[in-house]
């Protein structure tokens, strides 16, 4: 492509009172005219954030990256768009999740851009850049900002994952509230995001294995020096990439999916890979429903002992060979053609990589664990389906009948969980109700309720647990999530009540509620919503508008993509 032909012409370019407009506000910068006259403009969309911990240190990385688009001869521009810091946001990320996509659309389609660099870190910084970019389509690349080292607290490795267990520990007496505090800073010790393969890690991983960032994007640590040369050469990239016009849909295929479910498996990923991706492909136009998650992650054993499904963490990961190393040893498997933002097929990408330590990055032939993936489960309890994390599970529930508990919402769950008369044993079934996408609103991550104190104290590590909420990727149990239809759309698991019997089978993916149907029909004529309904503002035209999980929770209006033609362009 000539620089002629460059979308950002269409403003810079121009002559008359519009050029002079469009260019001489950019000279208020200190930019002199040859800085970007007739260059390809690479925006930077940088969700850094004070707020967003996880992405602090992203305009230094934004720093890198524009190193990078110099050298190749772009122009590039940084601006900032919505950032969804997973800790603080209240009353969770996800309900912003597709407010922020819309931020990035509309500010990438309204501004004179070529090609854009998403840099993302916090688990939904991830999903909302990327499908807000499917939506224009121009030539992107993703650089994630890396995990935090691994956290040390008394000669023992801790994560994120480790913050559950810290919970339990104190509610049962076993730890002490100032140990709490002091593990607080022994964890959070470096800049980057969680240091186990939980959402965030996931969500890097994804983008490297739909071939939307560089090799090695997903695991090289945030302190780590090498992750600001990994920004310097996407920058590069990105410029090279608006010249062949590598546009996301050249590499989003149905392929790439695959893929990424294919490693996502292997790698112990989050269940918000789930929603996220199918979102992603909402966005793009890729057909991919539920039931691709189970198909594609039958095979493929798990490769990748990271916690919260094993030991290690993404710091050990990096060392040991990282994403490239793993998408190796699962060569055979992946479709090796799937084209990325490197201008090459992703087997190009792994081919030189070598694993170095086998006790973190597993082979085929002698992998961590046998079970992976996500295992999707249905039945009259979920005609639409959940997820459940295999590798996350307990091995003896996998196949378990209990009697349900039920919490209507998470305030009930709240106020009787620790109640010593709750009517709860080792074999109950905790059901959560209301925490859905149009329940919460915004589908918590709730799903993995903590156990009731009367359990921890008989030294009960884990039950089986349903919601229509969702499940943070550093947590663990035997947790059927995103039960869809949730119960606030008068799903099924709406009429569940205390007493009645469940059968879980994960071997045949089912989730029975043993309720007859003249009885279920009888507590459906009688149902009445009880969630909360906004009467104002995004979170009114959330309800009013979001998808269920089985879709990826995205707004209807926001699937598909609008391209990156502005229409109306006169001042
Ligand atoms: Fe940001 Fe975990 S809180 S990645």
């Amino acid at each position: 492509m000539s620089n002629h032909h460059l979308r950002s012409q269409g403003w810079f370019g121009r002559s008359g009172k519009d050029g002079f407009i469009y260019r001489a506000w950019m000279k208020n910068q200190g930019i002199p005219d040859e800085t970007f006259r007739g260059k390809p403009v690479i925006g930077i969309c940088n969700t850094w954030s004070e707020l967003t911990p996880c992405n602090a240190h992203f305009r230094e990385l934004a720093e890198s990256v524009k190193k990078g688009v110099i050298a190749a001869g772009g122009f590039p521009v940084e601006f900032p768009v919505m950032s969804l810091g997973e800790t603080l946001i209240k009353p969770t990320a996800m309900l912003y999740r597709n407010l922020a996509s819309m931020d990035v659309e509309e500010s990438i389609r309204a501004n004179p851009m070529d090609g854009v660099v998403l840099l993302c870190g916090c688990d939904k910084t991830t999903p909302s850049l990327v499908m807000g970019a499917c939506s224009v389509n121009l030539p992107t690349i993703v650089v994630s900002g890396g995990a935090m080292l691994t956290g040390r607290f008394r000669g023992k490795t801790i994560g994120t994952s480790d913050v559950w267990r810290f919970n339990d520990a104190v509610r049962s007496g076993a730890m002490s509230e100032a140990d709490l505090r002091m593990a607080e800073a022994a964890m959070c010790r470096s800049r980057g995001h969680c240091a186990v393969m939980g959402t965030a890690s996931t969500m890097a991983c994804m983008v490297e294995s739909l071939g939307l960032s560089l090799p090695e994007n997903a695991a090289i640590p945030a302190a780590d020096s090498r992750r600001k040369v990994l920004a310097e050469y996407s920058g590069q990239r990105i410029v090279d990439m608006v010249k062949e016009d590598l546009k996301l849909s050249d590499i989003l295929t149905r392929e790439a999916f695959e893929n990424a479910i294919m490693v996502n498996a292997a790698i112990g990923g989050s269940t918000n890979f789930v929603l996220h991706l199918l979102a992603i492909a909402g966005r793009i136009g890729v057909p991919l429903d539920l039931e691709d998650f189970d198909r594609y992650s039958q095979g493929i054993p798990l490769l990748a002992n990271l916690q919260p499904s094993g030991e290690y963490f993404m710091e050990d990961f990096y060392y040991a060979g990282g994403l490239p190393a793993l998408m190796k040893a699962m060569h055979g498997k992946l479709h090796a053609g799937a084209m990325t933002v490197s201008g090459k097929g992703i087997e190009e990408n792994y081919r030189e990589a070598s694993i170095y330590d086998e006790a973190v990055i597993g082979t085929m032939e002698k992998p961590f664990k046998e079970l992976s993936g996500i295992a999707v489960v249905r039945g009259n309890l979920c005609p639409d389906g959940a997820v459940l994390k295999p590798s996350a599970a307990s091995p003896h529930l996998m196949k378990h009948r209990g009697q349900a508990v039920v919490f209507e919402h998470i305030e009930d769950y709240h106020a009787r969980i620790d109640d010593p008369d709750l009517p709860v044993t080792p074999d109950s079934v905790l059901v959560l109700k209301n925490v859905g996408p149009i329940g919460y609103p915004g589908m918590p991550e709730v799903g993995n309720m903590a156990l009731p104190k009367k359990l921890l104290e008989q030294g009960v590590e884990d039950i089986v647990r349903i919601s229509d909420g969702r499940m943070s990727g550093t947590g663990f149990g035997t947790v059927v999530l995103h039960v869809s239809p949730e119960s606030a759309a008068g799903g099924p698991l709406a009429l569940v009540r205390d007493g009645d019997w469940i059968a879980l089978d994960l071997e045949a993916r089912t989730l029975h509620l043993d309720v007859d149907e003249a009885e279920l029909a009888a507590r459906r004529a009688a149902w009445q919503p009880s969630h909360p309904v906004a009467g104002r503002g995004y979170v009114q035209l959330y309800q009013q508008h979001v998808g269920q999980a089985h879709q990826g929770a995205d707004m209807d209006f926001l699937r598909g993509g609008s391209g990156s033609a502005v229409t109306r362009d006169s001042h």
